[in-house]
């Protein structure tokens, strides 16, 4: 979701706080999804290969052996379908194929096998809210009242002449309903009106969109990460939304997308899509986008079991400062969910500024990346990651309305100014195209920060960004208490240091994560033990024995330590 639909969440949809719950036991962890590292590519903008500015699957498949050596267990690739790349790709015209501007499907085929020669799983977008108005079905569909597709959309009459059936609004500005001139009947679409809303009450669209699967999942893919899941379904009887105070930078009234969003026939829907998946052989995984506006409704997308296994909690990434409370409250509520579902974490992605500067007080951004790297990789759960962010790439917004690539930077410009400033280049080098490309023209400029922070750079300097993640990384995987131990936060009144114990049998660990922008000194409470041992801890200290009683952390000082 977008930065706008995050705010407009936060206000609005404020989360409903559950009381504490008592912790609760899991079961012991063996599916490889609830100790991988997942790692978000947009293929655009990953690695270059053939010269013509935009980044290519034969270019993810040349830097397989560095996610290899970062540490990283599956990568999610975003949208690759053939798309007239209205929406960077989440406006699919064909879902069995690949977009020739990133290659082939033979090309995909020897990166999906290079990939599980290396131990890194591929999961694939599933765009599954609407389709391209490029699309077949949707042309079929628009061309007569009577095709026999033309159900598998959301066609209304209007209200009158120039007026669409009710007030909904496209979360990328303006009316949700566009009117079609040839047919006289207006099209749903709660993104762009080229992308519109696919019909899940149609049984043909499930045998269809179950096909989809089918055909990825013979092509050696482990999973999907569902796009836009919440949207599936809206009110039959089209009820107008309540408006809501102000206005969004669309200049629309702002509306709580009360009928459009989170019906539950969504569930059903997942339940069916897991047992399409759950045919095929390695436990594939889905993983959903649902920004969902409470613990509550993100613990429904565990089902009994038999939904998705990893809802990504959007939660915790809209947390856009740096609270001890407030992480401590939501990751103590995911840790607690009554389904016991295995919670997934991320702080940055591609419809989000990036981490670097969304957490950074403009003085201490690399320290606090290195925080927020820390918290990523040390809670329970599946972390996340999106490509860069490990360097510290920040978001390079355009600066000009002529520059901007994501129409909704267009149309809300300069309020809006879209999503291109977290979708810039790969940083591999301090050359001029920092190794993304040959080409001299880039499809998105090379950001300044690029001669500094890169991989070649950063991988010299054990104290870069890069260096943490990567060290981090290798913890989580050597260590049991961070890869499978349970997770208790500690001293839970303290306004600035979030601290808990990752706990495996015989082994404990303390992360300690100094939220504020001044030294704090705390005494860690409920541990029977005087002292422990730093694995980590930045910035660096000449000493790793640390006295529980008196731990003293720099301004957003981290620690990270073996208790016993
Ligand atoms: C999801 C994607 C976003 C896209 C939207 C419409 O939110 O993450 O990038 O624009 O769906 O498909």
């Amino acid at each position: 979701m977008t930065r706008i639909g995050s705010l407009v969440l936060t206000c609005f949809l404020a989360a409903t706080a559950l009381a504490q719950q008592p912790q609760v036991q899991h079961k012991p962890h063996d599916e490889w999804w609830e100790h991988a590292v997942i790692y978000e590519i947009s293929p655009r903008s990953f690695q270059d290969s053939n010269g013509d500015g935009i980044g290519d699957i034969n270019g993810i498949t040349s830097r397989l052996d560095y996610l290899k050596g970062l540490g990283i267990d599956a990568i999610w690739i975003n949208p690759m379908y053939p798309s007239p790349g209205i929406d960077y790709g989440y406006d699919i015209s064909n879902y069995t194929a690949i977009d020739p501007v990133y290659g082939t499907m033979a090309d995909f085929d020897h990166l999906v096998a290079e990939a599980k020669k290396r131990g890194i799983r591929v999961i694939m977008d599933y765009v599954i809210n609407h389709t391209s108005d490029q699309n077949e079905w949707f042309k079929e569909s628009r061309s007569s009242r009577t095709n026999p597709k033309r159900d598998w959309y959301i066609w209304r009459d209007g209200k009158g002449p120039g007026k669409p059936p009710n007030n909904w609004q496209s979360w990328f500005g303006h009316s949700a309903w566009t009117y079609d001139t040839k047919t006289g009947q207006y099209f749903y679409h709660y993104f762009y009106p080229q992308q519109p809303d696919l019909n899940w009450r149609n049984p043909e669209v499930h045998k269809a969109m179950d096909g989809v699967l089918d055909f990825w999942m013979k092509h050696g893919v482990s999973g999907f990460r569902i796009d836009a899941v919440s949207r599936l379904f809206e009110d039959p009887n089209l009820h107008d939304d309540p408006y809501l105070p102000g206005f969004n930078a669309y200049g629309d009234r702002n509306i709580e997308h009360k009928y459009t969003d989170n019906y539950p026939e969504v569930h059903d829907v997942l339940k069916e899509l897991r047992r399409v998946v759950g045919k095929y052989p390695g436990d594939p995984v889905l993983i959903t986008e649902a920004d969902e506006p409470n613990i509550a409704e993100l613990t429904k997308m565990y089902g009994n079991g038999d939904e998705v296994q990893l809802p990504m909690d959007f939660q915790i990434a809209d947390v856009n400062k740096l609270s001890a409370p407030e992480f401590r409250h939501l990751f103590n509520e995911i840790e607690n969910n009554t389904a016991h579902g295995q919670p997934e974490y991320f702080f940055s992605n591609h419809d989000q500024p990036r981490q670097w500067d969304r957490y950074g007080d403009g003085v201490h951004n690399d320290q606090i990346a290195k925080l927020m790297a820390t918290l990523l990789l040390t809670t329970r759960g599946t972390p996340q990651m999106y490509y860069g962010e490990e360097l510290g790439m920040r978001t390079t917004e355009p600066t000009r309305i002529e520059d901007v690539h994501d129409p909704i930077g267009k149309l809300g410009w300069p309020k809006e100014k879209g999503r291109d400033g977290e979708r810039t280049p790969m940083q591999w080098d301090s050359s001029k195209e920092a190794g993304f490309t040959t080409s001299a023209t880039p499809w998105l400029p090379i950001p300044p920060s690029a001669s500094l922070n890169n991989v070649a750079t950063e991988k010299e300097d054990p104290n870069s960004i890069f260096n943490t993640y990567k060290l981090l990384l290798a913890l989580r995987r050597s260590e049991p208490a961070l890869r499978d131990g349970s997770y208790q936060a500690v001293n839970e009144d303290d306004q600035n240091v979030f601290a808990y114990l990752r706990k495996a049998e015989g082994s404990t660990i303390l992360v300690a994560l100094n939220m504020s922008g001044e030294a704090r000194t705390i005494s860690i409470k409920g541990v029977h033990a005087p002292s422990a041992t730093a694995l980590y801890q930045s910035p660096a200290s000449s000493t790793a024995e640390v006295q529980l009683d008196h731990i003293t952390l720099a301004p957003f000082g981290v620690l990270v330590a073996r208790v016993q």
